[in-house]
C-alpha cells in the first residue's frame, strides 16, 4: 500500500482523454507557480486521508481488532465454511475482487464485483447501490447474503464460534462486558473494529498537505487534467469518490460502453423508483490502478479503457 494511491489514474487520463504524447525528455519540473495553482486546486476538492492511530488505540479496541481480523480470515463464517471474507477482499490485492464478480459460498457467481475495503469504512454508505449505511451493517449482509458467504441461521452461526474455546476466550476478553459476549452484534463490531484500520495514505496525501515534490511532474499534470475535465463533481472528497451516487451513465446507456451481458438498474432494484434507475455509488479511486476489473459488474479490465468510458459517459467532454 506504497503506491501513489489514485496517482496511476492522473497519468493515464492525460493520454486518453487528449491523446498527448507521452515527453521523451525525462521529469522536467513544472514551474513553480504552476504547482501551487494545482495544489491550490486539488486541496479545495480533496483532503489527505487521516491515519487510524494505531499505536494509540486502547487495549480493548486491539483485541476487538485482532479478533475482527481473526474472523476475516475465517471460513466459519460461511455456510459451507469454504470460503472466508478474504476470498473476495484480499487485502494483498487492495481489498477487491480479481474475479469481475463475485464466486460465493457454493461456487455459485454473484453479479457484482467486489469493491475494496481499504478506506471503505470512510464512505458515506456502502454498497454499489449504497444500501448499506456503515461497513458493520455491511458485513452482517455478506455473511447472510446468498450470493456471498450464504449463512442462512444466526444460531448456528453463534454456536459454531461458542464450540471453539480460542473464539470462547477472545470474545470475552474483548467484550468483557456483555454477557453472552458471543452474539452477532459483538461479532458485527469485532469485524467493523478491523475494518475500520484499514487505510492507504499516499505520496497524493503529502502532496495535499502542502509537499508539491511528492509527486511526479507527470502525476501533477495528470492530476491538473483530471481536475479541469469534469471529473471532480463526483470524485472528490478524500477518497476521490465515495462520497455520493451518480447516474451510470448521464450520456447513453452503460452497457452500449462496457459490452456487459447484464442489465442492473442500480439503486432501483432497491427503491422501485424510475428516478433511481441505473444509479451507483460513485467509487472511491484511491489505489484505482490496482483494483481491476472495473465498475459495478466488472466488465472493463483496464484502468485506460474505464477512463475513457467515463469521458464518454459522465464527464462533460472536454471539446465543450
Ligand atoms: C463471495 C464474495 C464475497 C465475500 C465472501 C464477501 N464479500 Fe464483501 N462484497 C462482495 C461484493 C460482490 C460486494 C458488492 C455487493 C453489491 O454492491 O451488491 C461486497 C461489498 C462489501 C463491502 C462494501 C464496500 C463498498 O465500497 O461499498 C464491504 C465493506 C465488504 N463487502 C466487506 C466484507 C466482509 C467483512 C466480508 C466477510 C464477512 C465480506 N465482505 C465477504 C463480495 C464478497
Ligand atoms: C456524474 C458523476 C461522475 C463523473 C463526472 C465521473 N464519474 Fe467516474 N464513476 C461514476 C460512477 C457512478 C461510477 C460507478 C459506475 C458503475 O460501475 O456502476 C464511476 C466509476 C469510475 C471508475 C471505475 C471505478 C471502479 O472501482 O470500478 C473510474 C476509474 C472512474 N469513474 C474515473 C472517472 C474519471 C477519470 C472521470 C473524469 C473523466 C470520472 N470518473 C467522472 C460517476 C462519475
Amino acid at each position: 500500500m506504497k503506491s501513489a494511491g489514485i496517482l496511476f489514474v492522473l497519468i493515464p487520463i492525460c493520454f486518453i482523454l487528449f491523446s498527448c504524447r507521452e515527453t521523451k525528455v525525462k521529469e522536467e519540473k513544472l514551474p513553480d507557480e504552476m504547482e501551487q495553482t494545482i495544489l491550490k486546486m486539488a486541496q479545495s476538492y480533496f483532503s489527505p486521508l487521516s491515519d487510524p492511530d494505531l499505536k494509540n488505540m486502547s487495549p480493548e479496541r486491539k483485541k476487538m481488532t485482532g479478533l475482527g481480523k481473526k474472523l476475516f480470515y475465517d471460513k466459519i463464517l460461511s455456510g459451507e465454511q469454504k470460503i472466508n471474507c478474504a476470498s473476495c477482499h484480499d487485502i494483498k490485492n487492495y481489498g477487491a475482487g480479481k474475479l469481475p464478480v463475485s464466486k460465493g459460498n457454493k461456487d455459485q457467481l454473484g453479479f457484482r464485483n467486489p469493491p475494496s475495503i481499504i478506506n471503505a469504512y470512510m464512505q458515506y454508505s456502502q454498497n454499489w447501490d449504497a444500501k448499506y449505511k456503515n461497513v458493520e451493517d455491511q458485513l452482517i449482509a455478506m455473511i447472510f447474503s446468498k450470493t456471498e458467504m450464504g449463512m442462512t441461521d444466526t444460531l448456528e452461526l453463534l454456536n459454531r464460534l461458542s464450540k471453539d474455546p480460542l473464539y470462547v476466550k477472545a470474545f470475552s476478553e474483548a467484550f468483557p462486558g456483555s454477557n453472552p459476549s458471543i452474539t452477532l452484534q459483538t461479532l458485527k463490531q469485532a469485524v467493523g473494529s478491523f475494518l475500520r484500520t484499514l487505510t492507504s495514505p499516499s505520496r497524493f496525501d503529502v502532496f495535499l498537505k502542502g509537499d508539491t515534490d511528492a509527486l511526479t511532474s507527470k502525476e501533477k499534470t495528470g492530476l491538473k487534467s483530471f481536475m479541469e475535465n469534469g471529473c471532480v463533481p463526483c470524485h472528490s472528497s478524500p477518497l476521490v469518490g465515495g462520497s455520493m451516487a451518480q447516474k451510470f451513465a448521464v450520456f447513453g446507456y452503460y452497457w452500449d460502453f462496457t459490452n456487459s451481458k447484464t442489465r442492473d438498474k442500480g439503486r432501483y432494484e432497491l427503491t422501485k423508483n424510475p428516478a433511481d434507475e441505473y444509479i451507483f455509488k460513485v467509487p472511491q479511486l484511491r489505489n484505482i490502478e490496482k483494483t481491476y476489473p472495473y465498475f459495478h459488474d466488472g466488465s472493463v479490465e483496464t484502468l485506460e479503457e474505464a477512463i475513457r468510458i467515463m469521458g464518454l459517459t459522465e464527464a462533460k467532454p472536454a471539446t465543450e
